[in-house]
């Protein structure tokens, strides 16, 4: 901040308006609760908030108040209830009684999700040297935002809403973001000489911003070089925009770390998932949650992934779904595979095509490479599951443990109904149905024993033969 006049050294707070109902939606959901790439937007303004620095954050709220309390869980934040939503400038006069003493105010929108500290950094900075500040961007489809009319000195002259404007006005493509730097308590004295005197009849922040700037205060207007930080949220349309450049974000920022993403615009990886460099993934991938992928893992097309942790070296396979799973290192996966919640691989273990795995752990170098189901069971290293191997773990009633050793070899269609045991390097023919433990090293072998009629299969097939003459 060299060279810079400082007039205005107060500590910073923030005010999140966020009371609004958000009718464009047709939703049932409070609007700041809508989720974009993974997490409400309220939640990424707050972000953008905390990471600014601010010593106390306020959120406003009004519209399904308690849903969105209960929703976002933060410590830090004071809520401020706006019993009915007159408008942006009487949401943000609720604050004014909550304020202890002088501060600047971060104005931020609970709908204008993309902003980042940066930004903010800025405008805090423009802030000290003004009375306040504001953050504007050149649009091309400015759409439904209030237009920004400059004075000769470059501030605020004023904002003109859209349904307020004329056909000349909307010609402007200078935006107000909503997003400010306001004085406090200075600008309670504008909000509260508010009018409805508008199309909507609410009570304007932008209007209280015009009049100081009449009342000769000096508004600094700070433009963004990426004009979609400016992007809001009032339809569904907004939504999905929004969601594109968080997810775009995302796909470039794990680039950047040396992560292959094959088609950056047919993935979807949510804000708090990692991955380990040299992993490469394949178009039509979700990661979500918080998933997280050591180096060098394989993501082929169509997986999705939720709270999935996975080790290095990791190969998932086409259309495989992990949701709360635990991977160790170089282990394989599908295709079509599906590991459900509790399920864990340890090293070099290997699920193949229609293997579902729920609640189990295979050991290290474990294989089932085909049509299998593996539930409450734990099985020992290098054990390795035949086709169509079943634990049976519901009786009806309850869920049942099978636990199976290490070197365990399953035949092909083996049935094991739990709670039952098999010992290490023991063996089980295929077709059985296990209901009994089975010692370490032993076979089991459950099934009737094979009858063969001699000439049967001859004689059948020369009478069909017979009859096609
Ligand atoms: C507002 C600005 C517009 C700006 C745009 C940027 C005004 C009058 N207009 O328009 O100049 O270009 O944001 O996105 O300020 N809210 C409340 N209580 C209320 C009304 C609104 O808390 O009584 C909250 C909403 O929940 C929302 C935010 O304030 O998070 C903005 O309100 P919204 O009605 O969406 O304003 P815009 O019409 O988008
Ligand atoms: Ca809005």
């Amino acid at each position: 901040e060299k060279g810079v006049q400082v007039t205005n050294p107060l500590p910073l707070s923030a005010v999140i308006l966020a009371a609004g109902k958000g009718t464009r939606l047709r939703s049932t959901l409070p609007k700041v609760l809508h989720s974009v790439a993974g997490k409400p937007m309220l939640e990424w303004v707050l972000q953008a908030a905390r990471v600014a620095g601010c010593e106390h954050i306020y959120v406003v709220v009004g519209h399904g108040a308690e849903q969105v309390q209960d929703e976002i869980s933060a410590d830090d934040v004071t809520w401020v209830l706006q019993l009915e939503q007159l408008g942006t400038g009487h949401a943000l006069l609720q604050v004014k009684d909550h304020l202890k003493s002088a501060t600047t105010l971060l104005v931020l929108s609970g709908d204008v999700p993309l902003v980042t500290p940066e930004t903010l950094d800025r405008l805090a900075v423009a802030a000290r040297s003004n009375w306040g500040s504001m953050v504007i961007a050149e649009m091309e489809e400015p759409g439904s935002l209030g237009r920004v009319v400059a004075s000769q000195n470059g501030n605020l002259e004023r904002i003109v809403e859209v349904a307020d404007a004329t056909a000349e006005e909307l010609e402007n493509p200078w935006i107000n973001a909503g997003i400010y730097a306001l004085p406090a308590p200075g600008i309670f004295d504008f909000l509260c000489d508010l009018k409805p005197d508008n199309a909507k009849q609410e009570l304007y922040l932008t209007d209280a911003l015009t009049a100081a700037a009449d009342d000769g205060k000096s508004l600094a207007m700070v433009a963004l070089e990426e004009a979609e930080e400016a992007f809001g949220v009032n339809d569904r349309l907004d939504l999905a925009r929004v969601h594109g450049v968080l997810l775009r974000r995302k796909a470039e920022s794990l680039m950047k770390e040396g992560v292959s993403i094959l088609d950056p615009s047919h993935v979807v990886i949510e804000a708090d998932v990692e991955v380990g460099r040299d992993s490469v993934l394949h178009p039509g991938v979700s990661l979500t949650g918080r998933t997280r992928l050591g180096e060098g893992c394989i993501v082929h097309q169509g997986a999705w992934l939720r709270d999935a942790r996975l080790g290095d070296g990791v190969l998932v396979q086409p259309y495989s779904v992990l949701e709360e799973v635990e991977v160790g290192d170089a282990c394989q996966i599908g295709p079509f595979a599906r590991m459900r919640p509790g399920a864990v691989m340890k090293e070099r273990a290997k699920i193949g095509n229609f293997v579902e795995v729920k609640n189990s752990e295979l050991g290290a170098g474990v294989k089932a490479n085909h049509l299998a189901y593996v539930g409450d069971a734990t099985v020992g290293e290098n054990s390795n599951l035949g086709a169509g191997t079943i634990t049976c773990n519901y009786d009806g009633l309850g869920k049942h443990p099978t636990e199976i050793g290490k070197d365990v070899f399953v035949g092909s269609d083996t049935m094991f109904v739990a709670p039952v045991r098999v010992g290490d390097g023991a063996m089980t023919a295929a077709g059985s149905v296990i209901t009994k433990d089975v010692p370490a090293g032993a076979l089991a072998i459950e099934r009737s024993e094979q009858k063969n009629i001699e000439g049967y299969g001859q004689r059948k097939l020369e009478r069909r033969k017979a009859r096609k003459k």
